[in-house]
């Protein structure tokens, strides 16, 4: 039976994760290198829940239940040590989970399932530096996590059905719809918006239209809650530009080239909600917008 859940990583996804699990009565450990990092996660769940209550969808026991069910840690190898479940949400960094992956083949229980959060990581790759591939899986959230109702749920080459039907009963647990898909470049969800985005971004740099408008086509045209350009600024445009990269390298397919506006922009530290800039500008810590007049069509 899964009941103890260890989250690696308390950013914005690691926060959702843990809050999610926390909600549906799991116990979590949330991990994270920074005790600092952890405070401020525990303080945006709280946040966030207090939210959830103001909405009359969660009552305050059940927010206090939520946090009691969280214990942060700054211990790796105590932090996994009972878990049953282990869902990284470390940075989109291929080294730095592959070198996690090593360390939770190493400290977590040998019959843990090892998820990984991972955008558009190969959870083949991930799985081979462990020795247990059959129990590694991609559980792919998206954000905001407690609001957003898909688990992607992705098959290695290794990954057995066992631990695929673990996963997909899980994530029913958590009230979400999860899907299974298989290991290829971007999966499913970023093979798709990826290409999406990049091409908003392509018809602003060449001048078809400005932010505000590509962005109300959308949001009106197609029925998106947010435009793909606030979009991107809200996953991060550093992320954005990576998954493009791994879909470009990953196929070899000249139709993933990032726009060299997404490029600049990166390069210039300007990722979106999370730095303040993007395609828009923020005020702080906080996706509302303040429009800026730079990308207005001339
Ligand atoms: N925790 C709990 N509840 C939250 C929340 C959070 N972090 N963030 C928002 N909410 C709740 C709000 O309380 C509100 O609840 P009600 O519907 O009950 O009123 C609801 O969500 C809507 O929030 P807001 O009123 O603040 O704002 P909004 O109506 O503008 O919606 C949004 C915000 C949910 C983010 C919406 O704009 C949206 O769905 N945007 C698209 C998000 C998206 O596409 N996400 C996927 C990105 S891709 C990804 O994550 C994967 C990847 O690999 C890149």
């Amino acid at each position: 039976m899964i009941r103890n859940i260890s989250v690696i990583g308390s950013g914005t996804m690691g926060n959702g994760i843990a809050h999610t699990f926390a909600q549906h009565g799991f116990q979590v450990s949330l991990i994270d290198i920074s005790e600092n990092a952890l405070n401020q996660a525990l303080i945006t769940i709280g946040k966030n829940l207090d939210r959830q209550v103001s909405k009359g969808t969660l009552t305050p026991e059940e927010k206090e239940h939520t946090l009691k069910n969280i214990t942060p840690y700054t211990a790796f190898e105590e932090g996994v040590a009972m878990a049953d479940l282990v869902v990284e949400a470390a940075t989109e960094n291929t080294e730095l989970k592959l070198r996690i992956f090593k360390d939770l083949d190493t400290f977590a229980p040998e019959s843990a399932i090892l998820a990984s959060n991972t955008s558009s990581i190969s959870i083949t790759q991930i799985a081979a530096v462990t020795k247990r591939g059959d129990k590694v899986i991609g559980m792919h959230f998206m954000n905001p996590v407690p609001v957003m109702k898909l688990v992607e749920v992705i098959r290695g080459y290794a990954t057995s059905d066992e631990t695929t039907q673990l996963v997909m009963s899980i994530s029913a647990q958590l009230q979400k719809t999860p899907v299974e898909v298989n290991d290829y470049p971007g999966f499913v969800a970023n093979r798709i918006l990826m290409p999406m985005i990049n091409e908003a971004i392509y018809t602003l740099y060449e001048g078809v239209a400005g932010v505000q408008e590509i962005d109300t086509v959308m949001k009106l045209g197609m029925a998106h809650p947010m435009g793909p350009l606030q979009l991107a600024d809200f996953i991060g445009l550093d992320v954005c530009l990576a998954i493009l990269k791994v879909l470009h390298d990953g196929f070899g397919n000249p139709k993933y080239a990032p726009c060299p506006l997404l490029v600049n922009m990166v390069t210039a530290g300007r990722k979106g909600v999370k730095t303040g800039e993007g395609f828009y500008q923020y005020t702080a810590g906080s996706k509302d917008i303040v429009v800026s007049d730079k990308f207005k069509k001339s």
